[in-house]
């Protein structure tokens, strides 16, 4: 208990200290002790992409068939996504390859609150179920989402487009209720700002909904893209417009699916930062270039060396053996760089945690603008209790024009390095943020404790036998 206390001290403003009981149980239980200083080097491999696996595992809901989805890693948010399915029941069972799922939704029945509750504040996937379910059921029922704590994350783009497309919505202390008494109807609609989110609910709202609907300013992330081709695979018909317009004919039937996702290009480039911050050598098995072009050339920039591995077609291409990216630490210093996160083709606002630990290492100045989230720097705090040298700024420290500017938000930082890390107690905030408490642990001198870090199974598949496999010295206390 006195860890935990110790521990405490690092706790993120973000994290829910209301319960201090039951958090004192789960963090003391969850702990790892990382044995910092060893440069990472070997091989590891990298499944489906967690943010399309469980929208492509949503929309299996929408088929008349089965539907089969290759390479899905075994995190926490799969399991809750399975989970809802099977209350709707939606069979779900394991295929023949590791890592098969097979869906059948022939029987699509609906759940008791109560029993959809057991999902409450579990994941933010649920609320990507309301068109489908309202397709195969007629109603819905969404409990209180869950996901990272990274500021406010609203949901009011995803409901303005339901109810556009004829939806009508209560909210109610358990959860949202959802109806449509006289059907869905295409509609023609403009997100105020590209939401990953709110462009897959239009997606999967819109496939079987009667009629056109047009969705400007919409996200056009891989992972969209990888669901566009899932929902054509079905029989959808989606056309992808540039400037950002989506064009979608609504149909009245759509059947099953066979995919092999994209692989996770979050977390390649979480284990590619991880080599970089431990001066160490790793290829990450699965990544693919085409996806990863933006984060590429800040590693280079930074002083990272790679290379491609993968010499089959993109997008998954059987011809040649399974590749990926190598990724090192050439030896001597690393440069300082100015980045700022944005919406596909920029640099993806979950790149950002890993990435800064490496700039702790860098000589100079670098700068970080948040433009995605407006409170997704509070992590920093913990590196700078390491030895860190950054500061967070309420000003737009770049050129990217951002929703958080006048706002108060501290949004934008300013590393200076190279800072020698030592080792801390630190307390995991939520998913990325982990993974840099992780790797800030890896490059650091000394013995670490970290806490929480089960919450890093949420989207990084046996993170532990990767370390292993890695070489890094880690173990359970
Ligand atoms: N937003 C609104 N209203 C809405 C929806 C979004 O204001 O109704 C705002 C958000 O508050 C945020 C911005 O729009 O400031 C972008 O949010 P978006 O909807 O794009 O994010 P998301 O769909 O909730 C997904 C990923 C995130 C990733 C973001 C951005 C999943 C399950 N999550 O979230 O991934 O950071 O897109 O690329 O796909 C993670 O994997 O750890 C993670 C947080």
């Amino acid at each position: 208990m006195t860890a935990f206390r110790v521990a405490m001290n690092f706790v993120h403003p973000s994290l829910d200290t209301a319960t201090p009981n039951a958090l004192e149980v789960a963090l003391t239980d969850d702990v790892l002790v990382v044995h910092g200083g060893t440069p990472l080097e070997g091989r590891i491999r990298v499944r489906g992409a967690k943010n399309l696996v469980s929208k492509a595992m949503v929309a299996a809901l929408l088929g008349d068939t089965p539907s089969r989805l290759f390479d899905v890693p075994r995190i926490r948010d799969v399991e809750v996504v399975r989970g809802l399915l099977g209350l709707h029941g939606v069979k779900v069972s394991d295929g023949d390859e590791e890592g098969e799922l097979v869906f059948d939704p022939t029987n699509v029945e609906s759940a008791s609150t109560d029993q959809i509750n057991v999902h409450a504040g579990s994941s933010r996937i649920p609320i990507l179920f309301c068109g489908p379910l309202l397709h195969r059921l007629g109603h819905a029922f969404i409990p209180d989402l869950g996901g990272c704590h990274i500021g406010p994350r609203p949901i009011d783009f995803h409901l303005q487009a339901l109810r556009e497309f004829g939806a009508t919505v209560e909210k109610t202390p358990e959860g949202l209720h959802l109806s449509a008494p006289n059907g869905l109807h295409g509609t023609k609609f403009s997100l105020p700002y590209p939401s990953v989110g709110a462009t897959e609910q239009v997606l999967l709202t819109a496939v079987m909904a009667e009629g056109v609907t047009e969705l400007r300013n919409a996200a056009v992330e891989p992972e969209i893209i990888d669901l566009i081709c899932v929902l054509q695979k079905m029989g959808a018909i989606i056309k992808v417009h540039t400037d950002r317009v989506i064009e979608i004919q609504g149909v009245k039937k759509l059947h099953g699916y066979t995919h092999r996702p994209i692989p996770d290009r979050i977390e390649a480039a979480s284990w590619a930062a991880a080599a970089l911050a431990t001066r160490g050598h790793v290829e990450v098995l699965g990544a693919q270039q085409a996806d990863m072009m933006t984060f590429l050339n800040i590693f280079r920039s930074v002083g990272g060396e790679y290379e491609v591995t993968d010499l089959r077609p993109p997008r998954g291409g059987s011809a040649g053996q399974e590749g990926g990216i190598r990724f090192w630490h050439p030896g001597g210093e690393l440069n300082a760089v100015a980045l700022e996160t944005d919406v596909h083709p920029g640099f993806m606002t979950d790149w950002q945690q890993p990435l800064v630990v490496a700039l702790t290492q860098a000589r100079g100045l670098s700068i970080v603008h948040e433009t995605v989230y407006e409170q997704r720097l509070g992590y920093t705090e913990a590196l700078n209790t390491m030895g860190a040298n950054i500061q967070v700024y309420r000003d737009c420290l770049g050129g990217t024009p951002c929703r958080f500017g006048r706002r108060n938000f501290k949004h934008s930082a300013v590393i200076a390095g190279p800072s020698k890390l030592h080792a801390a107690d630190l307390v995991i905030p939520d998913l990325r943020a982990g993974f840099s408490h992780l790797i800030a642990a890896l490059a650091a001198e000394g013995t670490s404790r970290v806490y929480g870090v089960d919450l890093i199974n949420r989207g990084y598949e046996d993170f532990e036998a990767k370390l292993a496999d890695l070489g890094a010295h880690v173990e359970r206390p």
